[in-house]
């Protein structure tokens, strides 16, 4: 019972987010995920830096923020000065990652590495040692609500054994596709943290849920 639950709101009710980040503050989820599409790198457009602002006065758990933009290397002051815990960049969308992770480390931020579906783990063997966390995408990055890719199961497991191999202590996280069905195997595969989006705000009573996601 380790791992760490980080609610996204992508799927919150942006009319009232303010009682979102509120109920989130009240329950046992650990970081709130914060994801941020350019319309470019991903075919979506949800929210930028004057919301994460703004989310900012009002969370009290550390922001994980997971960008899903082109070159995120330019606006690695911005999310700092959104007050971020965690800068997740894409792998497929940085390709001076070795660059982008100093700087976000330089700047005062965990650093965060993200795989789409079809990146294989292993294109992180000379990376995996500078990064805090690594994030696998479980579905097609762009939308919440959609199915959970199988095989991301598999991916966790690798990575696992690269990072313990390694002796390395950098964190597992998953994104897409989360519930009460797939967390389990993710956590026996290996994940150190679960997003979930829709399990958790379209569930009837979404602290119960975060709190069910997180005695798996
Ligand atoms: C998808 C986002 C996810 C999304 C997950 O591109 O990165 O964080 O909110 O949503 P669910 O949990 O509904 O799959
Ligand atoms: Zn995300």
């Amino acid at each position: 019972m380790n791992h760490k639950i980080a609610p996204s709101i992508l799927s919150a009710d942006f009319l009232h987010l303010n009682r979102d980040i509120e109920m989130l503050n009240e329950s046992d989820a650990d970081w709130i995920h914060c994801d941020v599409m350019d319309g470019v790198f991903v075919p979506n457009i949800s929210f930028g830096f004057p919301v994460l602002k703004q989310i900012k006065k009002v969370a009290k758990k550390p922001m994980d923020v997971h960008l899903m933009i082109v070159q995120p290397e330019r606006y690695i002051q911005e999310v700092k000065n959104c007050g971020a815990y965690m800068m997740t960049v894409h792998y497929e969308a940085s390709p001076h990652l070795n660059r982008t992770v100093s700087a976000i480390h330089e700047a005062g931020m965990k650093a965060g590495v993200t795989l789409n579906p079809h990146t294989p783990v292993e294109m992180l063997e000379d990376i995996l040692q500078d990064v805090d966390m690594v994030l696998i995408m479980s579905v097609n990055p762009g939308f919440g609500g959609q199915k959970f890719i199988e095989r991301s199961l598999s991916k966790v497991s690798r990575l696992r054994n690269m990072i313990e191999q390694r002796g390395l202590s950098t964190l597992i996280e998953v994104d897409g596709g989360v519930n009460l069905e797939t967390a389990k195997s993710l956590i026996d595969a290996g994940a150190d943290v679960l997003v979930a989006g829709n399990a958790v705000f379209s569930a009837p009573d979404p602290k119960k849920m975060i709190r069910q996601l997180k005695d798996l």
